[in-house]
């Protein structure tokens, strides 16, 4: 079967931060110490439990995740990707990310991260404002931001960095300069999240409160072509709605999810997909980092849930992730992936109506979402599905 060949993405999951941004809902969790040799013990064990089930599968990426994985000792770090390259076959150009907060304490790790085999770094600068950044709550300035970034791009062979906008009062002037302040730092990558209030954060009660307001509708679908423009420029591409990459630059762990492909989750609270005996099963680690180690120490792994999903599950989940690429979706990959036929997975009166309101276009026999489209999708996709 096509998906036992396809190669593995692996993701691991360190749940620990400094403090808590007020706008994050990450499996993210403030410790005043956090027992490092135990966490790396109970991640290790976890992936020699999921190699032992998936056998010697290639392996394309790795992606230290968080939380704050910048925050790992770089021994984890290593021991970690040492494991996953003796589990699995690795591929030639394994792509191995690691997201770091660029705090002058974690800029000075970045060269021993790199030893450990890290060759991709994914940095939260958020901003280059500081005003945004005290209002985000983030623990390092502008200065150490682009220094970070500095040593970042002499260190690693590749590099992103996260920048979050659309946020109080932005105007699209003030937000182009910004921009292009970051794209002349010439990372390959960047990731740009329009400022979403989440559930639970503190920005959620804040904003309840009418503490402030976010730019919506016209203003935010001007701040996203503004922000496409700009990147173009850079020769920076949207490949996907909220990532921009150099052609060839593109995240291959990210691709691998939004063309549901086939991962591993390792560690609190992450998430796994995988293609076992024409099975997909969906598999969730317990949340909770202490709960997890206990979890793993006894039973092997700490994983709270796992289903089988159903051919219908697995063409929604496949159309969700993949609409969100500029490539959009193969109807044969949909189909190869869910063991439904397209016309069985979406309601062909609403993707006619989608196709003839500029939402939706068909592009070389691949379905995709139109600018316009991309600002909607969460709208657009209970429609198309049925
Ligand atoms: C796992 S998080 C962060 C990794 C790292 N700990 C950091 O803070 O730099 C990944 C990214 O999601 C983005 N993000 C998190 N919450 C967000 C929100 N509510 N709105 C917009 N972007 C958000 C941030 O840009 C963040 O860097
Ligand atoms: S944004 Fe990053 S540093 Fe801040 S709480 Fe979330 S995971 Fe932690």
């Amino acid at each position: 079967m096509r998906g036992v060949t396809e190669p593995l993405a692996l993701y691991i999951h360190w749940p620990f931060c400094a403090a808590k941004c007020p706008y994050c809902d990450f499996n993210s969790h403030v410790r005043e110490r956090v027992d490092e040799a135990r966490f790396r013990a109970a991640l290790r064990r976890e992936l020699a439990t999921e190699a032992a089930r998936v056998g010697r599968r290639p392996l394309a990426s790795i992606f230290f995740g968080g939380g704050t994985p910048s925050l790992m000792a770089p021994e984890t770090v290593a021991a970690l990707i040492e494991d996953a390259r003796a589990f699995f076959a690795p591929a030639p150009d394994l792509e191995i990310t690691l997201e770091a907060n660029p705090t002058s304490v974690e800029a000075a790790k970045l060269r021993a991260f790199r030893a450990a085999g890290v060759n991709r770094a994914s940095l939260g600068v958020q901003s280059l404002d500081e005003t945004a950044l005290r209002f985000l709550g983030r623990r390092h300035d502008a200065a150490q931001a682009v220094a970070a970034l500095e040593a970042a791009r002499e260190i690693f062979p590749r590099l992103s960095f996260d920048l979050i906008y659309a946020r109080p009062g932005q105007e699209e002037a003030s937000w182009r300069a910004e921009l292009r302040r970051a794209l002349a730092l010439a990372a390959d990558h960047l990731s740009l999240y329009q400022l979403t209030i989440e559930p639970g954060t503190q920005f959620a009660t804040l904003h309840a409160r009418g503490a402030f307001t976010l730019p919506e509708g016209e203003a935010a679908a001007r701040l996203y072509a503004a922000t496409a423009e700009e990147a173009g420029r850079f020769g920076l591409r949207a490949y996907e709605v909220s990532n921009y990459a150099r052609p060839g630059a593109e995240s291959r762990h990210n691709l691998a999810y939004w063309r549901y492909g086939d991962y591993l989750g390792i560690g609190p609270g992450a998430h796994q997909r995988l293609l076992l005996d024409g099975r997909m099963l969906a598999t969730r680690r317990h949340r909770a980092p202490e709960e997890w180690a206990a979890r793993v120490e006894r039973d092997g792994d700490g994983t709270v849930e796992e289903e089988v999903l159903t051919p219908a599950e697995r063409a929604r989940e496949a159309l969700l992730m993949g609409l969100r690429l500029a490539e959009g979706v193969d109807p044969a990959r949909i189909e190869a992936r869910s063991g439904l036929p397209f016309a069985a997975a979406v309601d062909g009166a609403a993707l006619a109506a989608l196709v003839a309101e500029g939402f939706l276009v068909w592009r070389a026999g691949r379905l995709c979402a139109t600018q316009e489209g991309m600002l909607r999708l969460d709208a657009i996709l209970p429609l198309l599905l049925r």
